[in-house]
């Protein structure tokens, strides 16, 4: 027999770090240098093909960064199971925020047993690397583990880079709660 899960999972972080940008890859295979800010929230879908009795619909809200000054995300974040959060790697800033994201996350959302959902923490813009930041960085191992993410990667939407390992990763956690 065939099931079906229909997942619903955010992808949060400050602004023009990249949320569009990665899920566009994931979903169409595309990339864009042009930068059209997300208002409020956007939607995609990619169907996968889990194991031989699992097709899972991963439903990607697409949150603005903006949105981190409104008042929607709890809204937004409702019954949702798993989290992808995006810093740019050559903005500090963007890595600073990430930690108002995240407790943003826990303090609106949770799994039925009360436990946070999955998140996982993408450093994106990983081919710009040359531009600074990564040496002011700290160990991102230990930082999303202090901070109880699942896992953390480094990503380029423009290249290509860990996106889909980035996701997989998501979607196991998510998967090995149930
Ligand atoms: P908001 O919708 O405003 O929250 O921004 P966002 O996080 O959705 O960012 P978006 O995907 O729109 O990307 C912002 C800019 O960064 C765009 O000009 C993208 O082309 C660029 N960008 C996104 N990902 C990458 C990347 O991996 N590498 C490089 N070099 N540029 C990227
Ligand atoms: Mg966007």
């Amino acid at each position: 027999m065939q099931q079906e899960r229909l997942l619903k999972v955010l992808v949060i972080g400050d602004l023009g770090v990249g949320k569009t940008s990665v899920i566009k890859r994931y979903v169409h295979q595309v990339f864009s240098q042009h930068y059209q800010a997300t208002i409020g929230v956007d939607f995609a879908l990619k169907v996968l093909k889990w194991d031989h009795k699992t097709v899972i619909r991963l439903q990607l809200w697409d949150i603005a960064g903006q949105e981190r000054y409104g008042n929607m995300t709890r809204v937004y974040y409702r019954e949702a199971v798993g989290a992808l959060v995006v810093f740019d790697m050559t903005r500090l800033s963007t890595f600073q925020a990430v930690l108002r994201w995240k407790g943003d996350l826990d303090s609106k959302v949770a799994l039925g047993n009360g436990r946070p959902v999955p998140a996982v923490l993408l450093a994106n813009k990983c081919d710009q690397r040359g531009q600074g930041l990564c040496s002011k960085l700290p160990k991102l191992e230990n930082f999303s583990k202090d901070h109880g993410f699942v896992g953390w990667y480094e990503t380029s939407a423009k290249d290509n880079t860990n996106i889909d390992a980035a996701m997989t990763r998501l979607v196991e956690s998510i998967m090995a709660v149930e």
